[in-house]
C-alpha cells in the first residue's frame, strides 16, 4: 500500500466546528416527522457518523451504496450495489454524500429516492467540488467548497485508500 505525501486542505477542528453547524440547521429544519438519515457509502461513513451525533432530534440510519467511480477517473456510469432496507414513504429523508464532483452520483440517487414517495428529502454534503455542472442548486447543506482537486481523506479514498485521515488533503 503507498502512502502519499497529503496536504491538509481541511482540519479535523474545521470539520467538526462545520458539522455542527450543519447538524443545528437540520435540526432547525426538520421540526417534526420521522427522520431517516441515509449515507451513501462508503465515502460519507466517517462525515455521517459525526452529524447524527451532533443532530439532537430522534433519527434512523440507512445506508446505500452505488459505484460510479473506478480508479481516479469518473466511468460516468452510476450502478446501485445495494439500497436502502426501510420504506421512506411519507418519511423525511436526509440523504448524506461525502463530496459532490460532477453531480452524476447525486441526480441518481436523488430520482432514485423520489420514486420511494418521502414527504420531504434534502441533501448534505460534505464537500462540494465546482465543476460547472449547476450541481450546487441539489444540495441543501454543503460543509466545504474544495478547490478541483482529488481529495482524500475523512471518508474519501483514492483507490480504497486514505478514507480513514482524521482530515481532509490532497495529493503533493
Ligand atoms: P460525482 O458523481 O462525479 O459527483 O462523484 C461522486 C462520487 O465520486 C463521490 O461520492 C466520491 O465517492 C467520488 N469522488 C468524486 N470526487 C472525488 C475526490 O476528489 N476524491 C475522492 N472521491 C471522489
Ligand atoms: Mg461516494
Amino acid at each position: 500500500m503507498e502512502n502519499r505525501e497529503i496536504e491538509v486542505l481541511l482540519s479535523k477542528e474545521e470539520i467538526e466546528g462545520r458539522i455542527a453547524e450543519m447538524a443545528k440547521q437540520i435540526d432547525a429544519d426538520f421540526p417534526d416527522g420521522e427522520l431517516v438519515v441515509v449515507g451513501v457509502l462508503k465515502g460519507s461513513f466517517i462525515f455521517m457518523a459525526d452529524l447524527v451525533r451532533q443532530i439532537s432530534r430522534p433519527l434512523a440510519c440507512d445506508f446505500i451504496r452505488v459505484s460510479s467511480y473506478e480508479s481516479d477517473q469518473s466511468t460516468g456510469v452510476v450502478r446501485m450495489e445495494f439500497d436502502m432496507t426501510q420504506p421512506i414513504a411519507g418519511k423525511d429523508v436526509l440523504l448524506v454524500e461525502d463530496i459532490v464532483d460532477t453531480g452524476r452520483t447525486l441526480r441518481y440517487l436523488i430520482s432514485h429516492l423520489e420514486a420511494k414517495n418521502a414527504r420531504k428529502l434534502k441533501v448534505a454534503s460534505m464537500l462540494y467540488k465546482e465543476m460547472g455542472t449547476d450541481s450546487k442548486r441539489l444540495v441543501d447543506y454543503i460543509g466545504f467548497e474544495v478547490p478541483k482537486r482529488f481529495v482524500v481523506g475523512y471518508g474519501l479514498d483514492s483507490e480504497g485508500v486514505y478514507r480513514s485521515l482524521p482530515y481532509v488533503g490532497a495529493f503533493k
